[in-house]
């Protein structure tokens, strides 16, 4: 359990009701990536793939406690605006930059701009993923995590990505047997 109020968790309750039509992920993983944030003390969050908001409002409360900040991209309006009234129920709009757009074009302005973050959290278009951590490596700080979900559940689909994350010297990577299979990736 984490320690929220009332509001929070009904709110989380609700979202989970409704998992499988926004593609969230399970509870289990969002508990985990929560106390991976608070361990290694993240402050720079960035997630790939908001939906209705459910992993960004569990990454949020984790940055709450580090004093961090989380910036989520999304590139469909409707489940955006959801999303940012979820943010706004459970109060945490302003440890929050929701980003509408499409992942590639809004990594590339953050490149151009020299953006920098310390986690990043991948869980968009599983087709998609190499083409993420391409983007992602450039504005990943040394220290920093990857964490990129489905890679069991998507295993295919994921391969390139997972293939070529392993195959680098400068990541120290593990699957973790989470409910959709979390890769963890830690640059060196
Ligand atoms: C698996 S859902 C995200 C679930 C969310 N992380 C959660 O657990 O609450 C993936 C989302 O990524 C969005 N998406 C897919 N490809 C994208 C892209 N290239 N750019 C931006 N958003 C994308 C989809 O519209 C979808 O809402």
């Amino acid at each position: 359990m984490i320690t929220v109020s009332q509001t929070i968790e009904d709110k989380l309750a609700e979202l989970e009701k409704t998992q499988k039509n926004y593609w969230n992920i399970a509870r289990e993983t969002a508990n985990f990536l929560s106390i991976l944030i608070k361990s290694a003390n993240s402050k720079n969050v960035l997630e790939i793939g908001t939906s209705n908001g459910y992993s960004a409002i569990w990454l949020a409360l984790a940055l709450k406690e580090t004093g961090g900040h989380l910036t989520t991209i999304e590139y469909w309006e409707k489940r955006q605006s959801i999303a940012r009234e979820n943010f706004k129920i459970c109060g945490v709009e302003n440890i929050i930059t929701p980003i509408i757009g499409s992942a590639f074009d809004v990594m590339d302005e953050m490149i151009k701009r020299d953006e920098k973050f310390d986690f990043i959290f991948m869980d968009a278009n599983k087709a998609e993923y190499l083409g993420y951590f391409e983007y992602a490596d450039k504005m990943l700080e040394k220290g920093g995590i990857i964490a990129a979900d489905n890679v069991l559940s998507h295993e295919l689909k994921v391969k390139p990505f997972v293939n070529e994350i392993k195959s680098r010297p400068d990541y120290q990577t593990e699957i973790l047997n989470l409910p959709a299979g979390l890769l963890l990736a830690r640059k060196s």
